[in-house]
């Protein structure tokens, strides 16, 4: 079973997610397993501080290195084989390939969040994958920990109803955006739903999905 253990010193933005819909079924069916680290718990002092200024001076706070370290040890103290995601704007492209690499992975993933203006680099010796959601930044790692989880835990069979959804949607053909859709009423507001949908020929449904289909950017 895969298992996620997240890092973070804001449970409370990530679990409420993680216990709703589909990642909630995955974790009933026992498909998959989420838990949480309190970063904090690992900080140092009478505050347990976790961040500091940086050395040759800038602006806002970074990650220290010894609550972080602390905190992956004790989680691979019980399973050293656990591989370390960092979310970071620097990080390797999340794709669609990558999530269905993890799915069929069946490992173990610590996902540690960032927060502040970033981390000290030596958290880097920590990381197997870096890995960025984009070309923009976030706040804090809670976000992209999210859409990593969530993008890995669909893919993984028995969590989507119908098996077939997860194959033939976006991505799942290269760079292939899935075709439009449409369900009752046929007729909304004077708009239809295309009548070859309706024609019962399936050779001349697949054509029109195909024609249809987009492609990303
Ligand atoms: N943390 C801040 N910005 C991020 C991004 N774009 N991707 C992943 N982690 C991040």
């Amino acid at each position: 079973m895969i298992k996620f253990t997240v890092i973070t010193l804001f449970r409370e933005a990530v679990e409420p997610y993680l216990k709703t819909s589909m990642m909630w079924k995955a974790t009933e069916k026992g498909l998959a397993q989420f838990d949480f680290v309190d970063l904090r718990e690992f900080g140092l002092g009478p505050h347990k501080s976790v961040d500091d200024t940086p050395y040759g001076g800038g602006d806002g706070m970074l990650l220290r290195c010894e609550p972080v370290f602390a905190a992956i040890e004790s989680v691979k103290a019980k399973s050293p084989d656990a591989k370390v995601i960092l979310p970071t704007p620097v990080g390797k492209v999340w794709k669609q390939d990558s999530a269905r690499e993890l799915a069929n992975s069946d490992a173990h993933y610590i996902i540690l969040c960032p927060h502040y203006e970033g981390y000290d680099e030596r958290i880097m010796s920590l990381v197997d994958l870096p890995i960025s959601l984009g070309k923009y930044v976030l706040t804090g790692g809670e976000l992209p920990a999210l859409i990593i989880i969530d993008s890995v835990v669909r893919l993984i069979p028995g969590v989507l109803g119908g098996e077939k959804s997860a194959e033939i949607e976006s991505f799942s053909d290269g760079d292939n955006l899935e075709y439009p859709q449409y369900t009752k009423p046929y007729d909304f507001r004077g708009m239809k739903v295309p009548d070859v949908l309706l024609s019962g020929n399936h050779g001349e449904i697949a054509k029109w999905r195909k024609e249809n289909s987009g492609k990303a950017e």
